[in-house]
């Protein structure tokens, strides 16, 4: 016992005076942290250490390594064909998921999903999915199952992936160390390598509602994760999109859900273009990666069908059918509703020059739609449709925005916090690209 403290504050002195550690050093780290050897404390300061200095290729392999080591690796070898894997770096209004899972796996792409729970803003999977009473608590074994009959399942990311990463999470959210690139990478990394596909589409997102403000740290990122993939013999392909403005027109859990059922019914909403648009960037990836097919012109063809012959949105149905003990009714859902709405109208007139996905996202926050902690229940009704779109003209009580939830103390917040979202000038603006980059590994 005595002999592993030395050891380990010799390791964390090492990183700390920016030295590279070795692969026996940071398998010893991990295997510390997930054995409970060391203190929170030890774990902390290791984690300032790579912080501050960064991590080398070698060491940010190894380390996604150990973390991959620390848990489970699921075998996806009895589902037919090649697995392709999305992930996104968590926006605000990004339902793309919902859409595009559904979408491959009606093209013939075969999609076992593990996701996770919204945390701060930014909205999860799991519960946009839980708000229409469709079940993920299941084991990946069931998961694998239903992948294999109907081509998709998508699951919580169960404890067993990447045990290490849930422990070193924990710590850098309330260690000021979340936002180390090369730390970013590797947790990432490791539960996608973890869940066993043969290759992943990173979405990886910047701007004000993003983790990763600017684009050069973005940019950084993706090619940290991209070099990771390679190493594991992974497909690999990140596409840098824009969250300066919410991904889609709706953001909250059920909301998110009726908008990617809008998209999936081929009934798209003029204010779910960019949402539609960077979708089909995602899908035609993930379908060029699986060899499915070859070129970009084609995957959009296909897709595009996918949609107008409602392929995409049986896939669904399927799906529905496959994780609920409810039949899918989309007349109820798309009609569901919080106890509260309110229609925000515009007190000037102007172009829309700015949609503040930060503070979209906050005043959703406020509405109930978010939680800070893992174990906090959120409204799943509660949220926001935004009316507009960037370079629209909007006219004096012209409605801006739509907010729901089921606790009206919460709306003179939101309602406040909305003022600051949208930004009128007497001109029109250069629109944000909302793909920036595609950068294949
Ligand atoms: N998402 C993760 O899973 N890990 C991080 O470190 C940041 C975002
Ligand atoms: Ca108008």
């Amino acid at each position: 016992m005595v002999e592993k403290i030395i050891n380990i504050l010799e390791i964390v002195a090492k990183k700390r005076d920016g030295y590279e550690l070795n692969e026996k050093e940071i398998f010893f780290f991990i295997d510390c942290v997930i054995k409970n050897k060391i203190k929170d404390y030890q774990t902390s300061a290791m984690l300032m250490a790579i912080f501050i200095n960064g991590m080398s290729e070698k060491e940010v392999f190894d380390f996604t390594r150990a973390m991959i080591n620390s848990g489970k690796v699921l075998d996806l070898s009895d589902i037919p064909g090649i697995k392709i894997d999305k992930h996104s770096t968590g926006g605000i209004g990004d339902t793309v998921t919902l859409i595009v899972a559904p979408w491959v796996a009606s093209c013939g792409l075969p999609v076992i999903k593990m996701s996770g729970r919204g945390l701060g803003y930014t909205g999860g999977t799991i519960d946009k999915l839980n708000s229409i009473n469709i079940k993920t608590n299941l084991s990946d074994k069931q998961a694998i199952g239903l992948a294999k009959k109907t081509g998709l399942a998508i699951i919580e990311q169960t404890d067993e992936i990447a045990v290490a990463d849930k422990k070193i999470y924990e710590l850098r959210d309330v260690t000021s160390t979340v936002e180390s690139l090369p730390l970013i990478a590797s947790s990432i990394m490791s539960k996608k390598i973890a869940t066993g596909a043969d290759g992943f589409v990173l979405d990886v997102k910047f701007g004000n509602g993003a983790l990763i403000q600017d684009l050069n740290s973005a940019l950084k990122l993706a090619n940290i994760m991209i070099l990771i993939g390679k190493k594991f013999k992974k497909k690999i392909v990140a596409i840098i999109s824009d969250m300066n403005e919410p991904l889609g027109s709706h953001v909250g859990n059920l909301l998110e859900i009726q908008e990617a059922i809008m998209i999936l019914k081929n009934q798209v909403n003029k204010n779910s273009l960019r949402l539609l648009k960077l979708s089909y960037e995602i899908a035609s990836n993930m379908l060029i990666l699986s060899g499915i097919i070859n070129d970009k012109k084609s995957a959009y063809e296909l897709l595009k069908n996918k949609l107008e012959n409602f392929d995409a949105y049986k896939k669904f149905l399927d799906f529905t059918k496959n994780q609920s003990d409810e039949i899918f009714d989309y007349n109820k859902i798309i009609k569901k509703q919080a106890k509260y709405k309110l229609k925000i109208y515009s007190d000037k007139e102007g172009f829309v020059n700015k949609i503040n996905a930060r503070t979209i996202g906050q005043a959703a926050f406020e509405l109930g739609a978010g939680r800070t902690k893992k174990s906090e229940i959120i409204d799943y009704e509660a949220g926001i449709i935004i009316k507009t779109k960037i370079n629209d003209f909007i006219k004096k009580r012209e409605i801006l925005f739509e907010i729901f939830c089921n606790d009206n103390k919460k709306i003179d917040r939101a309602v406040d916090i909305l003022k600051d979202a949208i930004v009128l000038s007497d001109k029109k603006i250069k629109k944000n690209k909302i793909i920036y980059k595609v950068i294949h590994g």
